[in-house]
């Protein structure tokens, strides 16, 4: 949500900032800007600050400055800006870099300024004019009363942050104090990264990776000052830190689109792989069992865990509620599942003897650290199961799974779905041999996930077929989603993935309850995607298919190969290759992946940048 960017060093600092930039793109994409400082190694007073900023992508901002290059030729410095809007409509006054009504400060910010309102009054009595509406622009301009105190740019943003409320990751750059960029960050994710005589700040790693591979993750309250010759960091409350450098471990082929059309194809496409990265080296197959040694240090714990509460968004929860009920069928642990912008404000009852699980794509989501530190100060043990590497999330639980899915850069998570149900079933497999599973049912289990990557590879193999389908209900208006136990979660997330990228109404419902109320929705216009894989309650659900087609209802069919009958009932039928009913949503949700990509590849949508979303979620 909103991405930043910042260089100093000798290089040509547009085309690294837009570079950055553009990787960045994927958490917000309403605005974009720039802040240049021209070269000011002598250290010279200088009135050579640049903003140029655009509403729009960031492919709008560029055609801005290449209009203005000759103006910028010299920068190697300066700092970027990707918006998602929160205060303020996206227009090129509300977009990010800010100044100071005399364009000495230049600040780009992502995060909320929750006591703006109290700072700006403050200001307006001391004579300080606004452009824009956003919070932003507030605390540039405290920056600068600030400064106008105490005259040391860095002490300016330190007692400016220190009485700010909210979150916020932010870069400065000044023309009071040039050659310096000071970074700082409190809930939004913020890194420095350390190049040769070169410095670069970056909401993440995608940003410098071509540059270097060192980093420092900041920490909560945590500023550093960049300069060419070295960096400092101390925290918000003036002690200073050391923090360590930790290499970047993904590579720039990764965040490329590698010859697909859109990155969410190519994400779809890499599953086979992302969810072998999963339990590669986790699974003991021959064993049954799994050696999982993040959670070493709470493997007891979750042991004899009284219940697990699994917190998270969107389709993270999807997977949590996959999670429940396979932990419950697997092991016997009451599991509840919880939406973690629910849980955090409702006082929830939380006793030691309870592991919460965090999921998280992102590890950045407001609302899942927010459940996160609620669980924590009630005394649960936390466990995270998260994607990005050294996010927030994978700092502030106790232990936890890394997903191994490389970076995500779709906005419709799908990799990380399925890398988030292989991390679920390590973890119900472990605990069901320390309860009730014997060594045979955990090694057909483990033989089972096993077989998975090359079984997602021939649903991919037979993408084509999904592609004819979505060509027909590209102008459908509503789709409904149906499927029971295992995949009811399923149907939430193929409804969920339709609606964020397509923008047709979509509903996920568990099959049996349609007919308490969504039935009355059915008629020859509603396209009906079934989960129907061969189960316990394949009867059941093809009883729920009937009451579609009494009502003229499409029906889109996922089942299980060699399901001869099924056809009979459906419109159209997608088959997946056979496996435990437990791991049906591994295999089930990529069909319903495909169908939504290819329905609003079909419509024109931007699937990579669906409108009004981002992809990491770190304001309320
Ligand atoms: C849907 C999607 C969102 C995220 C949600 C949580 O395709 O991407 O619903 O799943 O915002 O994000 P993470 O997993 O990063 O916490």
């Amino acid at each position: 949500m909103c991405g930043i960017v910042g260089y100093i060093g000798t290089k040509d600092a547009v085309k690294i900032i837009l570079t950055g930039l553009k990787r960045l793109e994927y958490r917000g994409y309403d605005s974009a800007g720039v802040a240049l400082l021209n070269d000011t190694s002598n250290g010279h007073l200088t009135d050579n600050l640049t903003i140029l900023k655009r509403a729009g992508k960031v492919s709008e901002l560029e055609k801005l400055i290449l209009n203005q290059k000759s103006a910028i030729a010299e920068a190697t410095q300066g700092i970027g800006h990707t918006r998602w809007a929160t205060h303020g409509v996206p227009n090129d006054v509300n977009a990010h870099p800010h100044t100071d009504p005399e364009n000495h400060i230049a600040l780009v910010h992502n995060g909320i300024i929750e006591n703006y309102g109290v700072i700006k009054q403050k200001l307006l009595t001391q004579g300080f004019t606004f452009r824009s509406e956003t919070d932003t622009e507030v605390l540039t301009v405290f920056i600068r009363s600030m400064y106008d105190r105490v005259k040391d740019l860095t002490e300016a943003v330190r007692l400016a942050l220190s009485e700010v409320e909210g979150t916020f990751g932010i870069a400065v750059v000044s023309t009071l104090e040039p050659d310096k960029i000071i970074a700082a960050r409190r809930g939004s994710p913020l890194l420095v990264g350390v190049g040769d005589g070169e410095y670069f700040v970056a909401s993440d790693a995608s940003a410098v990776i071509q540059y270097t591979r060192q980093v420092i993750y900041l920490d909560d309250d945590e500023m550093a000052i960049l300069s060419r010759d070295g960096y400092a960091t101390k925290t918000i409350g003036d002690e200073t830190t050391n923090p360590a450098i930790q290499e970047i471990h993904f590579d720039l082929a990764s965040i490329e689109k590698g010859g697909f059309d859109h990155f969410m194809l190519k994400e779809i496409y890499e599953q086979p792989n992302t969810f072998h990265d999963a339990f590669r080296g986790r699974l003991l197959a021959s064993e049954g069992n799994v050696r999982l040694g993040g959670l070493t240090p709470v493997l007891d714990k979750l042991r004899r865990a009284n219940r697990i509460i699994f917190t998270a968004c969107g389709t993270s929860w999807h997977s949590a509620l996959v999670g429940e009920y396979i932990i419950e069928q697997l092991a016997g642990i009451p599991v509840e599942v919880e939406y973690a912008s629910e849980f955090r404000y409702r006082n929830p009852v939380i006793t030691p003897d309870d592991v919460v699980i965090a999921i998280s794509q992102s590890g950045e989501t407001a609302d899942t650290l927010a459940a996160i530190k609620e669980a924590r100060m009630k005394g649960a043990t936390v466990i995270g199961l998260v994607n990005v590497v050294g996010s927030s999330i994978a700092r502030e639980t106790d232990a936890g799974i890394y997903l191994h899915a490389g970076p995500e850069i779709g906005v419709a998570s799908t990799k990380a779905f399925t890398s988030q149900l292989a991390a679920i079933l390590l973890i119900a497999l472990h605990l069901g041999r320390t309860r009730r599973l014997s060594p045979r049912e955990g090694m057909d289990i483990a033989q089972a996930i096993e077989r998975i990557p090359e079984q997602i590879q021939y649903i991919l193999d037979h993408a084509e077929s999904v592609k004819k389908i979505a060509e027909q209900y590209t102008d459908a208006r509503n789709f409904l989603y149906l499927g029971r136990g295992y995949n009811f979660p399923v149907a939430l997330e193929g409804a969920l993935k339709l609606k964020e990228i397509s923008y047709i109404h979509a509903e996920g419902y568990p099959a049996a309850e349609m007919k308490h109320g969504p039935i009355a929705l059915i008629d020859e216009n509603m396209p009906v995607v079934c989960i129907a894989t061969q189960d316990e309650i394949y009867d059941k659900i093809i009883s729920n298919i009937q009451e579609v087609r009494a009502r003229n209802g499409n029906v889109i069919a996922i089942a299980s190969e060699g399901d001869k009958r099924i056809a009979e009932f459906a419109e159209h039928v997608i088959y997946i290759p056979n496996t435990l009913p437990i791991l049906t949503p591994v295999l089930a949700v990529i069909p319903l992946q495909l169908l939504a990509y290819y329905v609003a590849v079909q419509r024109g949508c931007n699937v990579d940048m669906p409108r009004n979303l981002a992809k990491s979620v770190t304001v309320e």
